[in-house]
């Protein structure tokens, strides 16, 4: 097992490269599904969740192969074995994406329930019904998706999510895409990374249009073809380092991203009195922690894209600890993701949890290190942030979590002059 030991209270400052985003290659590599031709995708992160990913679908029989630098060569030619194991379902809910793709392009697929994971029971009825409306049959046996589509292939249908979803509106667009007529999905997401996908499935000759704010026509047709597409910079990375600025108090330019995605969090910056630059030509954005002064508490409720992302609420929690005066959280999406503050105090912050959708964070509190773990990747985010603001050392175990999502954390933290070191314990 492998743990990080980390120095806190040094000022971080340099430039920092944005890896690709995970909820966008995640997608792209499963809409490679939908073509036998060869996809390319560039600026690929070097995260265990594109490992699991791409293991998974060589077990069912594509070729996946990384190329020299950022790039993934995707060829789906033949099924061997249409099955996703429970073991990688359990590790990575976002295996559930093959599902759409797989029933569009060879009509069958056997996938595991994810289940729930640490940040509350997250089900999987929306995907399930958005495919029965394709005319897709899907039985549940043995903790066990048997999916298949109609001999004759899906069929387009109207689909309306009860309820926002960014994989559910994912799955519904890309098993749309070889169906036969014309799909509408309304209460589509509007997360930049669901846009991405637009584009890339798009480059692959399919028919896809957003007609109202959420909702998106897909026009079926015959075949795919092959395409190269370069994956978005990722906003919950570039968050996660303009945070690490801000409460060291460094100066941190990051590159590969553009500010339009962190929309939200900038608001928040502003209102908490982080100064900031954007560049949107170079897409790059500076953060002045060395020139903020008094830090301001903020109110924040999470949404779905373009509101505030669930996913930083919690690393968000860190830079409230060094407000002066109190700070709320609501958590809107999922109902169990506040499990990250106990660990927070145990450091020294002023936590108290109203429910569990709401925390009141009262600030300024030194943060000191300690040994803490984490259980969810935006949980381990938020932990390392808060031992590099902590005096003295903290050590944390459970990064593996961290690796799901951040390419190379460490290297990239101790080239902005972090002290953390990954020791095996
Ligand atoms: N929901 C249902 N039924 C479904 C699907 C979703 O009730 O069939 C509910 C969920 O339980 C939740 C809400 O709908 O309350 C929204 O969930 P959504 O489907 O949008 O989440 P997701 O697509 O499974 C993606 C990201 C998450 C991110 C959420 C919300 C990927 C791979 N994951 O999950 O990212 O939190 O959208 O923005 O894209 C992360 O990166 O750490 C992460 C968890």
């Amino acid at each position: 097992m492998q743990k990080f030991v980390i120095i806190g209270g040094v000022p971080l400052s340099g430039q920092v490269r944005i890896a690709g985003a995970k909820n966008a290659v995640l997608k792209q590599m499963a809409a490679a599904v939908l073509t036998d031709d060869l996809c390319t995708l560039r600026n690929v992160p070097k995260i265990s969740d594109v490992a699991i990913l791409r293991e998974v679908m060589g077990d069912i029989g594509f070729e996946v192969r990384r190329t020299n630098g950022d790039g993934l060569e995707l060829r789906a030619r033949e099924v061997t074995w249409p099955f996703v194991p429970l073991e990688a379902g359990m590790k990575m809910r976002a295996s559930f994406i093959l599902l759409g793709p797989m029933l569009a392009r060879f009509g069958r697929l056997i996938l595991p329930n994810p289940g729930g994971d640490r940040i509350g029971r997250r089900p999987v009825d929306y995907h399930v019904a958005a495919m029965e409306a394709m005319g897709a049959t899907i039985e549940y046996r043995n903790g066990y998706y048997f999916a298949s589509a109609p001999h004759d292939g899906l069929r387009g249908a109207h689909i309306e999510f009860p309820t926002i979803t960014v994989m559910g509106t994912e799955n519904a667009m890309m098993a749309a895409t070889l169906a036969r007529g014309t799909t509408v999905i309304d209460n589509a997401a509007l997360e930049p990374e669901v846009d991405d996908l637009i584009a890339m499935l798009c480059g692959m000759g399919a028919q896809i249009q957003r007609t109202g704010e959420r909702s998106i026509e897909v026009q079926g047709v015959e075949r795919l073809h092959g395409t190269e597409h370069r994956v978005i910079g990722d906003r919950l990375e570039a968050e996660t380092f303009a945070i690490a600025a801000a409460i060291t108090r460094g100066d941190v330019t990051l590159t590969g991203i553009d500010p339009a995605h962190l929309g939200s969090f900038l608001q928040v910056c502003e209102r908490m009195g982080v100064p900031y630059e954007v560049d949107p030509a170079a897409a790059s954005v500076v953060i002045r922690g060395a020139a903020s002064g008094e830090l301001r508490p903020v109110d924040v409720r999470t949404d779905e894209y373009p509101g505030f992302a669930t996913d930083f609420q919690a690393p968000l929690s860190v830079l409230m600890t060094q407000a002066v005066g109190a700070s709320t959280i609501h958590e809107t999406i999922f109902e169990d993701r506040l499990d990250h503050t106990r660990q927070l105090v145990k450091m020294g912050a002023d936590i108290e949890l109203l429910d569990n959708r709401r925390a009141r964070i009262t600030g300024p509190t030194p943060l000191h290190g300690a040994e803490v773990a984490i259980a969810d990747l935006r949980a381990g985010a938020t932990l390392v942030l808060a031992a590099l603001v902590a005096s003295g050392t903290s050590v944390i175990s459970g990064i593996e979590h961290v690796d799901r999502g951040y390419e190379q954390i460490e290297a990239k933290l101790v080239a902005l002059g972090a002290q953390i070191n990954r020791i095996e314990a």
